[in-house]
């Protein structure tokens, strides 16, 4: 069996009977949510697992381009009480998976939802929390899902915020971009600590020249912040020309790109076990350009 998915399957068996929201949120737009929800979510379905994907980015939904919604509603009419969590669920398993299942929710992309969505006020998000947090017993207890991936909208919008409210754990995507570094120690600060979230960061899209053969089998975590970066991903030109066409995790089992989700997947797996606030571990990742990421942060 490949390594990492031995220590995977080893540490799911520890946290056994649990079920497991994973938000993936950012400070900055476009830093990879979507492509590392969408992936983490096919490839814990291939490993067995019993998972939910929710598109919550109900400003700018873009997971009804990869998934084809098998049913007549969308994640909006469950939020707004307009029907139960099962009537927008759609059966995305792909056909190599043998034990796992892969449901799929997703959000309304036309221009009239996109606006109604902008226009709800507090008191709708309110209740869309409430409907969030009912998630915990209708879709993971009686639907007996492992896991349930949100991809949000980036900032502050308050369905992030619910998003990560109802979560157990956050996956904050970011890019090796200055404004972007900071925003996130922002949100670390004003966000998921206020909420004692289990916190880890994915940095995405890093440039090819910055991993090499001196930098590799470090343990890291940012100076400034003790939490864990549980995924350093690089900048890939297929991933680019590929158009948002391919679904790697199960197209393309042996490329870089999802064998860094399968390391990903490992170091998430290892974080369910910690308990919330803890004194966060470095996690020991296998192949990681720690010194490079210091040194772009650093600099
Ligand atoms: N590691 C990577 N290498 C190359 N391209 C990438 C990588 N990660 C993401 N991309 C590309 O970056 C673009 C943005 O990705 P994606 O839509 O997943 O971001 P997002 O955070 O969901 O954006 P938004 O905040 O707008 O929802 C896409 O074209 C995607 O294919
Ligand atoms: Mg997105």
């Amino acid at each position: 069996m490949h390594r990492d998915r031995y220590f995977f399957t080893k540490l799911c068996e520890e946290g056994e009977g649990k079920t497991v929201i994973i938000a993936l949120h950012s400070y900055k737009g476009g830093t990879g949510k979507t492509l590392l929800s969408v992936n983490l979510a096919t490839l814990f379905a291939k490993m067995g697992k019993r998972v939910c994907l929710l598109d919550l980015d109900l400003r700018a939904p873009s997971i009804h381009s990869i998934f084809k919604n098998e049913t007549q509603y969308w994640v909006n009419d469950y939020l707004s009480k307009a029907c139960k969590i099962e009537n927008i669920l759609s059966d995305c398993t792909s056909k190599d998976v043998a034990e796992g299942k892969l449901l799929v929710g997703l959000a309304n992309p036309s221009t009239d939802a996109i606006r109604e969505m902008e226009a709800k006020d507090r008191k709708w998000e309110m209740e869309a929390l409430g409907r969030l947090f009912a998630l915990k017993t209708s879709l993971l207890n009686e639907m007996q899902l492992d896991y349930v991936f949100f991809d949000t909208s980036p900032g502050l919008q308050y369905s992030s915020i619910n998003a990560i409210v109802s979560a157990d754990i956050v996956l904050v995507v970011m890019s090796p971009d200055k404004s972007d570094f900071e925003g996130t120690r922002r949100m670390m600060r004003d966000l998921y600590e206020l909420f004692e979230k289990k916190t880890g960061i994915i940095i995405n899209k890093i440039p090819f020249e910055y991993f090499s053969a001196e930098n590799q089998n470090n343990s890291i975590k940012l100076a400034t912040h003790q939490l864990p970066i549980v995924g350093v991903v690089p900048c890939s030109c297929d991933i680019l020309a590929a158009g948002g066409k391919c679904l790697f995790a199960s197209e393309k089992p042996d490329h870089p790109f999802t064998k860094t989700l399968q390391e990903i997947a490992t170091n998430l797996a290892f974080m369910m076990n910690y308990p919330a606030r803890a004194t966060p571990k470095p996690i020991k990742l296998e192949k990681c350009p720690s010194n490079c990421v210091s040194a772009l942060f650093n600099a």
